[in-house]
């Protein structure tokens, strides 16, 4: 794949906005790094990150969206977090909230827990291709798994050059580091990420930090899993891949990105069904399928 590289302009954003619709990830600057931007709606958008950026694992993505009525829809506010959104946003701060029931977040975007991490980014260049998109973007920052952040476009082309169609050269960004995250889920409030805002020091005195937070723990299904079963047992519920059928399958065609996308759904309707164990049957493990079985293992242990 080619890798263009464009100035921030209102076409290289017509453009950006047109290849996230069209479920391509693309980079955009952010005033913390670069991020890999796409469609947070869409399951095999989402999908793509992990295969462009080679990532070994799922973990949950921070959602972008232009302003706080937009996040509103999809997270839980408190009065605190809403507070703090007032005051923060647009900018550097992130704040992790019940995710609210029916909001159209696919869940690997958030590793298929019931929380999700929400951002209002400041930067011109991704509050415009929010705003043509109209969709929530989930954003990491857009670099090969185990290289540093990128904070010029150059950056990003050196460490993704031929995995992503498009980069927007916006220049360099004025913070540098990811945004502070604080997780607002009930209970005193957890800093989970150090970053640009130094929190602590800017709490009021009636509220509560705990810091540093737990980071999110990972979504597991509540029964015994047993990976690589060519067959299920009785009393098993079989996500199958490929030609192993199953009860319900990754992917018939035996696509890695397709079964990225659908793993989460899948392990909680496994959950959910009257079975009481549940089998995978095997998934290759060569790029995406590694960070599935990373999945798969965990939640088998
Ligand atoms: O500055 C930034 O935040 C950059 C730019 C591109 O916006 N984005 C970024 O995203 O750093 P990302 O997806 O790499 O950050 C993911 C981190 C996870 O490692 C996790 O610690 C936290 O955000 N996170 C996201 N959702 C969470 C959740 N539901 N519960 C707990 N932590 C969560
Ligand atoms: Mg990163």
């Amino acid at each position: 794949m080619e890798t263009r590289v464009l100035p921030f302009t209102d076409e290289s954003i017509a453009e950006a906005a047109r290849l996230i619709l069209a479920a391509e990830p693309v980079a955009v600057p952010t005033e913390t790094v670069y991020g890999l931007a796409a469609d947070a709606t869409n399951a095999e958008a989402v999908a793509r990150i992990y295969e462009a950026k080679g990532r070994p694992s799922f973990n949950p993505l921070i959602v972008h969206v232009p302003d706080l009525a937009t996040a509103e829809r999809i997270g839980h506010f408190d009065a605190t977090a809403r507070e703090l959104a007032q005051q923060y946003w647009p900018g550097p701060l992130t704040l992790v909230l019940p995710l609210k029931d029916g909001a159209d977040i696919a869940s690997i975007v958030t590793a298929g827990l019931t929380t999700i991490g929400l951002r209002v980014p400041a930067h011109r260049a991704i509050q415009a291709v929010l705003r043509a998109t109209g969709r929530p973007l989930a954003a990491p920052s857009a670099n090969a798994s185990g290289s540093i952040s990128p904070t010029r476009a150059n950056h990003v082309l050196k460490s993704l050059g031929g995995r992503i169609p498009l980069i927007i050269d916006g220049g360099p960004t004025e913070r540098g580091i990811e945004s502070t995250i604080i997780g607002a889920t009930g209970g005193p409030l957890r800093l989970l990420r150090t970053g640009p805002i130094a929190i602590e020091a800017e709490l009021a005195s009636g509220d509560r930090i705990e810091a540093p937070g737990q980071l999110a723990g990972h979504y597991a299904p509540s029964k015994r899993l047993r990976i690589g079963a060519a067959k299920a047992e009785p009393d098993e519920y079989l996500i199958g891949f490929g030609e192993i059928r199953g009860d319900a399958n990754l992917s018939p065609s035996g696509d890695l990105v397709e079964a990225a996308a659908r793993l989460f759904d899948l392990l909680h309707e496994a959950d959910e069904s009257p079975r009481p164990r549940i089998a995978v049957a095997p998934v290759p493990d060569a790029g995406l399928g590694a960070a599935i079985n990373d999945r798969l293992r965990r939640a088998a242990a």
